[in-house]
């Protein structure tokens, strides 16, 4: 997806022009993965612009650090480049503000249409800087860095909804990479089931984890819908712990749904009404077609429409009942 640029990024506290926020070639993090990151969005609200679940995402980032030996008690990063889960989260939000014309000018573009909008995704990245190199990351700095820009739609599908293969690619699992946080080197392992599936003309693939079980998407969660039960594979199942899974697990509940953690097989998949993935990016992404079985009836099911469109409407501050997820910008 291409990127659309905005004004302003924060670098290490200082908000830097899009086109000066650089780093050297003998980055340690471009030559082992040695960062970790998040995605979040930011939606337009009748109230303004609101990201969804900031802090959650923000304590995600830090649990990251943590297993990456990149935080410092409380703070995130190292020496004098740390920062709080506050302070980061008041970081993201004021990267927003900075960038407010530019956000709206890129959102006009990539809609096509003169709406005022201040909607994007936002990238905080921490990683091993220039100074070090060799596999002890233990010396090295740390950077620390929050970009938005306009992002649509990450999957596309619609109502039509997606193409799904299973990857031939197994989920890393906790024994090899932990899987429950984002580090950016952990990524190669969804970049290759991804270009795997795409050059055999599917949408998106799918993997399963170390025991044969179903695992996730390259960057999304799994929902397969059963007799009206809303199945999703648990934690054990080597997946990231996604918050639009989390968010789409207690919607659904609140709409009067069961919804089950439980292991799913590929004969479960091929066989279910609806599935559905979920992520910051994906939003909720309908999928009509695994392995070439086709799901229901080849479309977005009902339940699965009644999620997203619930889910549409929580995100972009249509339910006060959900406010506490809503961090205005
Ligand atoms: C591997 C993986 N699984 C699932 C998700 C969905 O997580 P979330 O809903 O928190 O974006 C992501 C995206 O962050 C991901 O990268």
């Amino acid at each position: 997806m291409p990127i659309i640029p905005t004004d302003k990024i924060w670098m290490n506290g200082e908000l830097i022009d899009w086109n000066n926020a650089n780093c050297h070639v003998l980055t340690h993090a471009l030559h082992y993965g040695s960062g970790v990151f998040e995605g979040i969005r930011c939606y337009h609200t009748k109230k303004g612009p609101a990201v969804f679940r900031l802090d959650e995402h923000i304590q995600r980032l830090y649990n990251s650090a943590k297993i990456y030996f990149m935080t410092t008690d409380d703070k995130i990063g190292n020496d004098a480049r740390s920062y709080t889960i506050d302070e980061l989260c008041d970081a993201a939000k004021e990267t927003i503000r900075i960038n407010r014309e530019s956000l709206i000018e890129g959102n006009k573009k990539l809609n096509n249409n003169n709406e005022e909008k201040v909607e994007c995704y936002i990238r905080p990245i921490v990683y091993r800087g220039y100074g070090e190199m060799g596999l002890n990351p233990l010396n090295s700095c740390i950077d620390v860095s929050i970009a938005v820009w306009p992002w649509g739609a990450y999957l596309g599908g619609g109502d039509e909804g997606i193409r799904v293969k299973i990857s031939s690619f197994e989920r890393i699992n906790s024994n090899v990479l932990p899987p429950n946080v984002k580090a950016t080197g952990q990524y190669i392992n969804s970049i290759l089931a991804s270009i795997e599936i795409k050059k055999i003309g599917y949408d998106e693939a799918l993997l399963l984890d170390n025991r044969g079980f179903i695992s996730e998407g390259p960057g999304e969660n799994l929902f397969i819908i059963k007799d009206k039960k809303i199945l999703t594979p648990p934690e054990h199942a080597s997946i990231l712990k996604g918050i639009t899974r989390d968010s789409v697990m207690t919607i659904a509940k609140d709409m009067g749904y069961e919804v089950k953690e439980t292991d799913i097989d590929r004969g479960m998949v091929y066989l279910a009404d609806e599935a559905f993935f979920t992520g910051t990016a994906a939003e909720v992404t309908a999928i009509r077609e695994v392995d070439n079985y086709t799901i229901g009836n080849g479309k977005i099911g009902p339940v699965t429409r009644k999620i997203r469109d619930r889910f549409f409407e929580i995100v972009k501050g249509g339910d006060s009942g959900y406010g506490e997820w809503l961090d205005f910008v």
